[in-house]
């Protein structure tokens, strides 16, 4: 038999909740799972924090009082699963929070959540750069229990967003978290954004080729599905913090996921994490920018990697001026 219209609730159903920011999402969604003093969320090594912002991930755990833990990450960011599979065995482990970073799926993402599944443990998938892998690109998101979105890093519009598997929303009734009124990302033509973003990676990855003795890419070109937040690259030789400067006051809005680690993770455990830390730029190629921007910033690198460009914080200016810090 078949109806003439689908009539089962639950098929592909994918409850979501709004919020003002992805932090908030978290927060309502470990507060839902009331977890008991001995459980702990289990988190990657690499998170940051900014005197502006806080820290989007932590500090929703730090403000429940929850008790948590790290797992390492390699220094191309790549999970280390030997040492998450330690922390899962260390016991009580009642949420592992899994991030794509950057809008790129860890290799070994299927296993992680294999691994989770083994000890009992929820999986968390932090999407707040992964919006469009997730629901252009069926990347991630779809084997976690939740997944939190962060709408305002990729559409220009504030807010965030939780998606729960149907078993677990009944967690929420009488959850007031939720705002009255939001921005509905539904708007947007998530599909053509997704293929910018994609061409725009592209045209970023092969404009910098040139340049590979001072900046490389972190990831690949994006596989199928992958849909990019920005383009992290890797600095050689130079200082991080005085490209940022130079980019941005030339009018390219590149920022440094992370540059700071928040204390949580320090460089004594987590040395890899650091190095990056202090490495790492994220390149604009959202959908507002056209490949003839990205030309123009390569260009600008490629004038301060000649020395045809001044790099302000690294050339005539009083000692300690390069120490001036990344904002958020
Ligand atoms: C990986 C990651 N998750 C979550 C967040 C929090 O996002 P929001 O600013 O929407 O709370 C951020 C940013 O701070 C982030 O980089």
């Amino acid at each position: 038999m078949i109806e003439k219209t689908a009539t089962i609730i639950d098929r592909f159903r994918r409850p979501l909740r709004y919020y003002y920011n992805a932090r908030s999402a978290f927060k309502s969604l470990l507060a839902a799972l009331n977890l008991r003093s001995e459980q702990s969320v289990l988190l990657p090594a690499y998170i940051g924090w900014s005197a502006n912002e806080g820290s989007g991930v932590f500090d929703p755990i730090a403000e429940l009082g929850l008790r948590f833990d790290f797992y390492r990450l390699d220094e191309s960011l790549h999970i280390d699963l030997d040492h998450l599979e330690s922390r899962l065995r260390a016991g009580n482990v009642k949420v592992l929070v899994l991030i794509h970073y950057f809008g790129y799926v860890d290799p070994q993402y299927r296993r992680a959540v294999e691994l989770a599944r083994r000890y009992g443990a929820l999986v968390v998938e932090d999407e707040a750069h992964a919006l469009f892998s997730d629901w252009v690109g069926r990347a991630c998101g779809r084997l976690g229990d939740a997944a939190i979105f962060s709408l305002h890093k990729m559409l220009p519009i504030p807010g965030g967003m939780l998606a729960v598997a149907p078993r677990y929303e009944e967690l929420f009734n009488g959850d007031k978290s939720e705002p009255n009124s939001f921005s509905s990302p539904w708007n947007y033509d998530f599909h053509a954004i997704a293929q910018r973003r994609r061409e725009n990676a592209r045209h970023l990855t092969d404009a910098l080729k040139p340049l590979a003795e001072h900046v490389t890419p972190l990831r690949p070109t994006p596989a199928d599905g992958e849909v990019p937040q920005t383009l992290p690259v890797m600095i050689h030789g130079h200082s991080r913090d005085a490209l940022y400067f130079a980019l941005n006051e030339a009018g390219f809005g590149a920022v440094s996921l992370y540059h700071t680690m928040i204390p949580q993770i320090t460089e004594a455990q987590f040395p890899d994490a650091h190095r990056v830390s202090r490495r790492i730029l994220n390149l604009p190629i959202h959908q507002d920018v056209e490949p003839a921007h990205l030309d123009a910033l390569a260009a600008v690198l490629s004038d301060i990697f000649e020395g045809h460009r001044v790099c302000q914080p690294l050339i005539g200016a009083p000692r300690g001026a390069s120490a001036r810090k990344i904002p958020a």
